[in-house]
This record gives C-alpha cells, structure tokens and sequence, in this order.
C-alpha cells in the first residue's frame, strides 16, 4: 500500500509536467483505475475522450489497439503506451492484406470492424464499431451501401452475436478474445443453480450460448450502468476479472460472484510502468502517415453515428 501511494502521487505530478491524461480502460486494475485514470471507460469511451482531450501526451492505460486510436483521432499528441507488448488476441487475428483479400472476394459489401484491430486494418475499413454499437453500425452501413449483407470482423463471436440481433447478413472471421472464448454456457447454468437470484451479465466477445444462458449482454460500460442503475442484490459478470473490483466501490451493496478470466495483455499494465512512461516519455506509439486518414474517416464515422 504505501508503494501504491507512493507511485500514484508520482504518477500525478507527472501527469501535470507532462500535460498528459491517462485513459483507462474498465480492465484495469483498480490502483490504476480509481487511482490515476482521468477518463476511465469503454473502449468507444475511451477513443471518444482520446478525440476531445486538449492535453498534449495521452497514456493509454490499456493495450495497444487503443492507443494506436488515439493517435489516429489525434495525430499531433504524444502517445504513449507503458508497455509495448500490451496486445489482444483479437488485434492479432486479422492483417490490412487479409481484409484487401475479403475485399476481393466480396465487392460492393462494406467492411465493419471492430476497433479491436490494428491501424492497417482500420484504414481498410469502411466503419468502425465496438461491442456498444455493433449492431446499430452493421444496420446503418448496410443501410447506407444499399446491400443486405456486410463484412463483420474480426471476432467471430461478436458476430455470431450481432448476426442474432438483426436481419443483415453478416460475413465474419475467424478472430476470438482469449478471455472471453473461455467461459461456457455449462458454467452459466451452474452460477444460476447456486445463486438462483443473482443477475447474470456477460460481454458480447463470449460464445453466443453463454450470451443466450445470461440475463444481459453488453460492453464493459453498458455492464457498468446497468448494474450502477438497477444495484442487483447479487452479480455474475462474465468478464474480465477487474471489472468487478472497479464497480465495487461504486456500489457497496451488490455482490460480485465469479468467475471471471484476467486478459493477461490488459494485466501487463502498471502503477510502475506507468509511472517509468511518463517520467522516461515511452514507449510512442505511433501510425504510418499513410494509414492515419483512411483510419481516421473510419473511427469518425462511427463516433459520428447518433447515440
Ligand atoms: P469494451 O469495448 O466493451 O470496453 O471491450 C474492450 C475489450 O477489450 C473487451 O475484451
Ligand atoms: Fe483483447 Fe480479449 Fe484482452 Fe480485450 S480482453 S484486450 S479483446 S484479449
């Protein structure tokens, strides 16, 4: 405990010489989250604050996709990440050259991509989306090419999910979060059985029969307000494990009940390494020149959707 302090006073002044802000990710570990974050959040959350932010150096307290979209939303800041191999299993699914072959083999269709993907594929993509507006974006870029179908990519799970949430008919990879592909609908019923009062939540990265097995289903921020809103007596969250420990402090009454899975690339994430970021200035992350407009127009597009 003292060395958190320690680290977290460090870690604010530092954010002042700097002009730096810390976007943090609902993933987090709560010393960072509650700690240090001055924008904590989603990952449509956090691209959002990276747009708006007038300080000059954004840390992303997350991993790396996410920082490579804010330097994509801000070009002229300093980003950092504090630890480069900071990935996603998702990121690592799917390359610029796959999504020009998809293109090949299906012309005319446009292609809906995740924002968990790298730079390359997004400046190949027609719109963005994230787990909080995956459905309403496939509907609107089907809507807008005038065609009944669209490329959904890459997590195959999320687009089973969507698939199931609308009529557009959705073309999709093979990509799966490794935190999420893990849990099973078997494990839901078993949750139910023991605690038969308890809500179930889970994120639309699991396999579609856990999903159907929950009670709700959405990204990190909508779990966060639905359970701030209606304070449930007990909680499954079919997540990441630090989520849990973030919304606890918030809402002292509700019970938080396993399982829960750690995404090791969010956990590479520090007090201490966040700390060596700003103090030594890395480690930059930045986009090919080339790659930052069409990847911004994509990222824009899909902030610009009405909520
Ligand atoms: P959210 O967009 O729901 O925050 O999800 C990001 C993520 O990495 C989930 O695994
Ligand atoms: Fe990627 Fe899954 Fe980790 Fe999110 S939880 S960063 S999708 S591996």
């Amino acid at each position: 405990w003292p060395d958190q302090a320690r680290l977290i006073s460090e870690i604010n002044a530092l954010k002042k010489e700097r002009d730096a802000v810390i976007l943090a990710h609902n993933y987090m570990t709560p010393e960072i989250f509650h700690g240090v974050g001055d924008y904590v959040g989603d990952s449509l959350g956090l691209a959002k604050e990276a747009a708006r932010s007038s300080a000059k150096v954004i840390v992303q307290a997350g991993v790396h996709f996410m920082a490579e979209t804010s330097k994509i939303l801000s070009p002229d800041k300093t980003v950092l990440i504090p630890d480069l191999k900071a990935g996603c299993s998702l990121a690592e699914a799917i390359t610029g050259a796959d999504v020009r072959l998809i293109k090949q083999r299906y012309p005319g269709i446009p292609v809906v991509t995740y924002v968990n993907t790298t730079a390359d594929v997004k400046a190949e993509t027609d719109i963005c989306c994230t787990s909080a507006n995956a459905v309403q974006v496939v509907e609107w870029a089907a809507k807008e090419w005038g065609v009944d179908k669209v490329i959904l990519i890459p997590d195959e799970f999320l687009a089973r999910n969507v698939a199931a949430q609308t009529t557009v008919g959705i073309i999709a990879w093979k990509g799966r979060c490794i935190v999420h592909e893990r849990f099973r609908a078997a494990d839901i019923e078993e949750m139910r059985q023991a605690y038969p009062g308890a809500e179930i939540l889970a994120h639309p990265e699991c396999p579609e029969d856990v999903l159907a097995a929950a009670d709700f289903a959405g990204s990190t921020a909508a779990m966060t307000d639905y359970i701030t809103a209606k304070k449930p007596r007990q909680v499954v969250l079919i997540t990441e494990c630090s989520m849990a420990a973030n919304i606890k402090g918030d809402v002292p009454e509700v019970d938080f009940i396993g399982p829960c899975n750690l995404c090791p690339y969010m956990k590479r994430i520090t007090l201490e390494n966040i700390r060596d970021c700003l103090r030594d200035m890395r480690f930059e992350v930045t986009v090919p020149e080339e790659m930052i407009a069409p990847a911004a127009l994509a990222v824009q597009r899909m902030i610009d959707l009405p909520p």
